[in-house]
């Protein structure tokens, strides 16, 4: 389960930084940060869509949100009843935003996630490579104050260029001033060669 603690720690630090910030989120009991513009969606398709919209007018762009890769194929209208003896329900894939606004968007800056639970950075490289980022924030989730629902955070930057950041158990607070710091790095080597 993901509290969206990561993620709006993100949205504060930017804003803190002096950013123009769209939260998008699904649902989450954290209160909505002043002066941060909150865009509330339930499903990954109102996030792929949220995102890609406000992408449009954005110079950086980080994901820090725990999409479900699956979604029902079918939903029921009607109550599904329990005569048969067990019930499968079929699952189809959802759409990767990441890739999507990295086919979409090549200039912005991206940094995303990788949530794992085994071969940490060989994983997080896989993904940097595959979703076309600028940054991984490799986190391991089974390691002891890291991951989903705490107030810490022990991460590894991946760069593109190959740099690797690990940095010691930290607030989220913290991680995310780290990150904010490294978009506002990449944001100004993008300017320089503009
Ligand atoms: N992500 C995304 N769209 C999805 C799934 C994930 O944009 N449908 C983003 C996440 O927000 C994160 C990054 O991709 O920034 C990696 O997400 P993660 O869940 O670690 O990996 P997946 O790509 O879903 O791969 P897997 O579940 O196989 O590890």
């Amino acid at each position: 389960r993901s509290s969206g603690k990561m993620g709006y720690a993100v949205a504060i630090a930017a804003r803190d930084a002096g950013a123009e910030v769209t939260l998008v989120s699904a649902p989450s009991e954290l209160p909505t940060p002043a002066g941060v513009t909150r865009i509330d969606v339930e499903t990954a398709a109102q996030m792929h869509a949220a995102v890609l919209s406000a992408c449009e007018t954005a110079d950086a762009l980080i994901m820090a949100a725990a999409v479900a890769d699956f979604r029902p194929e079918t939903t029921s209208s009607q109550k599904i009843k329990k005569e048969t003896a067990t019930l499968t329900l079929p699952l189809a894939r959802t759409a990767d935003i990441l890739k999507d606004v990295a086919a979409r968007f090549p200039q912005l800056v991206k940094i995303g996630f990788a949530a794992e639970s085994e071969r940490l950075l060989s994983h997080a490289r896989a993904k940097l490579d595959g979703k076309k980022l600028d940054v991984i924030v490799a986190n391991d989730i089974t390691a002891a104050g890291s991951g989903f629902g705490v107030d810490t955070n022990q991460v590894t930057l991946l760069h593109r260029d190959g740099r690797v950041d690990a940095l010691p158990l930290l607030s989220k607070a913290e991680v995310a001033e780290h990150i904010i710091a490294v978009v506002r790095d990449l944001l100004g080597e993008k300017r320089h060669t503009d």
